[in-house]
């Protein structure tokens, strides 16, 4: 937790001198704890006494690492505090704990006690696994026989042996709490714990909300959570049986710590202690992603990680189509076929995923009984088969509607969902239709090659013929055919000065176009990296088909392209034309794209601010170039962080331009039907009712801008402090003066706030609500580079919540807006 690191620089040193300790780990029923005194656990990592976290000047009977800045992992009195410092804590002859404040009142005390009126003799203890326990005095800690233990009474911390979960036959819980903030160890909004005890998952909550799910358990992992398997540092286990039912983790190695907390904010986090640089690093954090979060997607829907992020499961089409254009996919997907109990209702296996919530244990049914009573129960909509308790497959259904499903190639888990009838139908028909292709593909290719063949006998033996009767004949040419030309192997066309590269040739540069070399997906077609013979690498952009263009007019638009050049736009170095299928051939560049490093919490500090601000400047210089300064007047409509790539030296180029005039020859109509784009970088009116101009791809260049300063994703921002995404959080941030909260954390401080604060503006004026107020290329690129320009008021942005594109808190808008009247920017950078 930061306080404590913030802590330990001013206090740490008085704080360890203020304590004495006992010098023993235990504590009898004559003696009393004051503050001041502390009790170490005998391998000197806990310490037990009072403190008071983050300098509050309020005191808690709380344990924390011995000889380690502050970082408090379990607290008695969480809800009263002691003013002063006259805390004192007793353990009584019965067994109950008592904390006292100065006046004898009784702060915190606990209920356990042994039983009987012959009370045996007892003692308190601080244990080294950081369990301060209450146990009779003969009895060593063998047999776990506590009368009372702290780790049944967690706070925000589970600690390595701690059970988080249920023992059975007291219907005891263990929960997880977060504190309400780094100096209040109250109870806070968010709770963490292993729910319900008959299919075990581990759930999130904001209050009763579920906010992160992760399970059933299958035996390896809870379904859906890549964190919490084994590695290298900590080993999860889950353990059920008839008297519990619990998740915990140990250390691998007795010499590291390791934490795990759930944060005032609502993070969990494994924290593990590093000796080198003297700090808590994490090292894994649970609900990171966007498609962790709970529900997203809705009943039916399938969450993503790339985009679009929300997916219907095959058989299934959006509820509300109006709802998922305006991105709202809350409400989630439908059937396209309805069931029918009665009428034969089937199963479809699908790819694995992570299992949807509110699974039902059917332990007394058999796996060959498990397909057909769910198949008998109307409202069972699906079955899988996996080792829930840990102890052999069970049988395991969903008696309501499927939500907070998750794509999950490696490592999830097949799932049956029920389908009608006419679904099932409809599969086996197009399962048929690609068997019957299959056939005739065979058939076709064996029919070719045996064709084939025999001309080469017949040319070979009529060559040979030749030979013998006439000496000096010269080899015949067979394809002389000039239109065959572009098919031809990277022909150079003069006139044209764009070499057209042969199917042929990418096939075997990309392997196939194998799913290996997949590099990207935009938005007309898939991207992949290429090797030619020559060694040269390359980007292979595969449009998708029907582009309904002839071989002509994609040729030229084509050429039109490739004479766009730019030092801030990939180079377009061919393209290929064969049949239905039309390639590009890009430069390939070694660094990837933007979110690559933005979004990665590793690569990010390879970008420290000079370079992110480079980066942003050339983005805008290469867009200021596509808007006004090349003969063609690109709108690049699909700008976002993946399109941006960065060459060797990490300078911003970007990619994909003029793909959709390529694609479509639209780019000249202001209005379009086919919205290619992205959630999160669409303007308002693009998305909304496909209106496009410079200024749309401008609103796209303000939230990359977001992006690159804050390391977080607008698309999926997540604050536990309200629901809008990050264009919404920064304009709250900008509102409250804030601003210089978004910056990425990973920079640690070190940047320009003069830069920072134009760049937050500069994106702030792009992301605006109307298009007539956001300014254009030549404007932006001038107020990034001219330090003394006085820059304009932000007004009101567009889209600041993911689900209601223009809902905007009013107390926001407060502002003068009259301030926009002073623009200042006179001169615009001339062409
Ligand atoms: C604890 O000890 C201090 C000093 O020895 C004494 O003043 C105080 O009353 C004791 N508290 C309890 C609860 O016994
Ligand atoms: C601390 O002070 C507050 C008000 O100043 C009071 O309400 C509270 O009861 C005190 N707590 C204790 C434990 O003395
Ligand atoms: C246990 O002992 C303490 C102190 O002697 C007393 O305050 C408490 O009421 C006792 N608890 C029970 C249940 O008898
Ligand atoms: C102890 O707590 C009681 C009740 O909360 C309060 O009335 C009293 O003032 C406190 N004494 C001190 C010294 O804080
Ligand atoms: C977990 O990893 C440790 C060491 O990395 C290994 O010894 C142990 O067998 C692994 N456990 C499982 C269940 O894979
Ligand atoms: C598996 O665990 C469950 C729950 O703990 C228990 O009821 C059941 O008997 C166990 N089954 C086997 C085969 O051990
Ligand atoms: C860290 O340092 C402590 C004491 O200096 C030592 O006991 C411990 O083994 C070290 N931990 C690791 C992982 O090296
Ligand atoms: C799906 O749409 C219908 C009406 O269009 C509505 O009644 C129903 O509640 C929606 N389902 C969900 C899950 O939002
Ligand atoms: C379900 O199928 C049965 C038998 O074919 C038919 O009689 C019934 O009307 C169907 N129900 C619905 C709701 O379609
Ligand atoms: C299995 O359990 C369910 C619910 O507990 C019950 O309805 C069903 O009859 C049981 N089936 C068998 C075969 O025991």
């Amino acid at each position: 937790m930061d306080f404590c690191l913030i802590f330990s620089a001013f206090s740490i040193f008085s704080f360890l001198a203020y304590h004495t300790s006992i010098a023993a780990d235990t504590l009898t029923p004559n003696q009393n704890l004051t503050d001041g005194q502390t009790l170490v656990s005998s391998n000197q990592i806990f310490e037990l006494g009072f403190c008071s976290p983050a300098n509050s000047g309020r005191k808690y009977l709380a344990i924390w690492y011995y000889k380690l800045p502050l970082t408090v992992v379990w607290v008695a009195n969480k809800d009263k505090p002691i003013n002063d410092s006259s805390g004192s804590l007793t353990v009584s002859l019965n067994g109950s704990l008592s904390v006292y404040n100065g006046s004898m009142a009784i702060v915190w005390s606990t209920n356990e006690m042994i039983a009987g009126p012959n009370q045996i003799p007892i003692v308190l203890q601080l244990l080294g696994t950081g369990n301060l326990v209450v146990r009779k005095q003969d009895e060593t800690d063998a047999n776990n026989d506590y009368i009372w233990q702290s780790f049944d009474h967690m706070s925000d911390t589970l600690l390595p042996g701690m059970k988080l979960g249920w023992k059975l036959k007291t219907g005891t819980k263990n929960i997880i709490t977060s504190w309400t903030s780094p100096d209040d160890p109250s109870d806070g909004e968010f709770t963490f714990s292993l729910d319900p005890p008959e299919t075990p998952q581990l759930i999130l909550r904001k209050g009763e909300q579920k906010l992160y799910r992760w399970g059933p358990f299958d035996g390896d992992r809870f379904s859906g959570s890549n964190e919490l398997r084994n590695n290298t540092v900590f080993k999860p286990i889950f353990v059920s049986t008839s008297d519990e039912i619990y998740y915990t983790y140990e250390t691998l190695a007795d010499s590291t710590l390791v934490r795990s907390i759930v944060t005032s904010l609502g993070s969990i986090q494994y924290l593990t202690w590093r000796n080198s640089s003297q700090g808590w690093s994490i090292i894994s954090e649970l609900n990171r992603f966007y498609c962790d979060r709970y529900g997203m997607c809705g009943p039916y829907g399938n969450c993503y990680t790339d985009d679009p992020n929300c997916r219907c499961l095959n058989g299934f089409v959006p509820n509300s189509t109006q709802d998922w254009r305006m991105f709202s996919t809350l409400g989630g997907c439908k059937r396209r076929y309805n069931l029918n109990c009665s009428n034969g209702d089937g199963f479809v296996k699908y790819k694995p995923v992570k299992l949807p919530d509110n699974a039902v244990l059917w332990t007394n049914y058999s796996l060959d009984e498990c397909r057909v009573e769910c198949l008998k129960e109307c409202d069972c909509m699906a079955y899988t088969i996996i080792n829930a308790l840990g102890n052999g497959s069970r049988c395991v259904v969903w008696l309501r509607d499927l939500i907070d499903l998750r794509d999950f190639p490696n490592g999830g888990e097949d799932l049956y969902i029920r389908m009608a009838r006419a679904e099932l139908d409809s599969i086996a028909d197009s399962n048929r239709r690609r068997r019957i292709k299959v056939v005739i593909a065979i058939t076709l290719s064996t029919a070719c090659l045996l064709l084939f063949l025999a001309i080469l006998c017949w040319y070979i033996i009529k060559r040979s013929k030749r030979r013998v009767e006439e000496e000096s004949i010269s080899m015949p040419i067979v394809h002389d055919n000039n239109s065959h030309k572009y098919y031809e192997e990277e022909t150079l066309d003069e006139d044209l000065e764009l070499p057209i590269f042969g199917l042929s040739t990418i096939s075997d540069a990309t392997d196939q176009f194998a799913f290996s070399n997949k590099i990207g997906q935009g938005g007309f077609g898939p991207v992949y990296k290429g090797e030619l013979a020559n060694g040269l690498e390359i980007a292979v952009k595969r449009l998708s088909q029907n582009s309904g263009q002839g071989v002509r007019e994609f040729k030229n638009e084509v050429i039109l392209i490739a004479k766009l050049q730019h030092r801030n736009l990939v180079r377009l170095l061919g393209c290929c034309i064969q049949g239905e299928e039309r390639v590009l051939v890009y430069e390939y560049m070694p660094n990837k794209s933007l979110d690559n490093f933005l979004f990665d919490r590793v690569k990010r500090k390879l970008l420290p601010w000079e370079r992110r601000f480079s980066i942003i400047l050339g983005i805008a210089r290469g867009l200021l170039y596509l808007h006004q300064d090349s003969r063609l007047r690109i709108i690049h409509r699909d700008l976002k962080t993946s399109n941006i790539l960065l060459d060797s030296d990490m300078n911003s180029k970007i990619s994909d331009f003029g793909t959709a005039r390529i694609f479509g020859g639209e780019q000249t109509e202001e209005k379009t039907r086919r919205i290619i784009g992205t959630y999160g970088y669409m303007s308002p009116e693009y998305a909304m009712s496909g209106h496009f101009s410079v200024k749309s791809d401008v609103f796209s260049f303000g939230v990359i801008v977001l992006e690159t300063i804050s390391g977080r994703k607008n698309w999926g921002f997540y604050d536990p402090e309200h629901d809008y995404n990050l264009i919404g959080h920064t304009w709250k941030l900008w509102n409250e003066e804030r601003s210089l909260e978004l910056v990425d954390e990973m920079l640690d401080g070190s940047f320009s706030v003069n830069e920072v604060m134009r760049c937050i503006q500069v994106a702030l004026l792009c992301v605006q609500q109307r298009t007539e107020e956001r300014p254009l290329m030549s404007t932006v690129v001038f107020m990034l580079s001219n330090e003394n320009v006085e820059l304009p008021q932000p007004k009101e942005p567009g889209f600041v919540t993911e689900n209601s594109p223009f809902k905007i808190d009013s107390s926001w808008s407060g502002q003068d807006s009259n301030t926009g009247n002073q623009i200042t920017i006179t001169a615009v950078a001339g062409r």
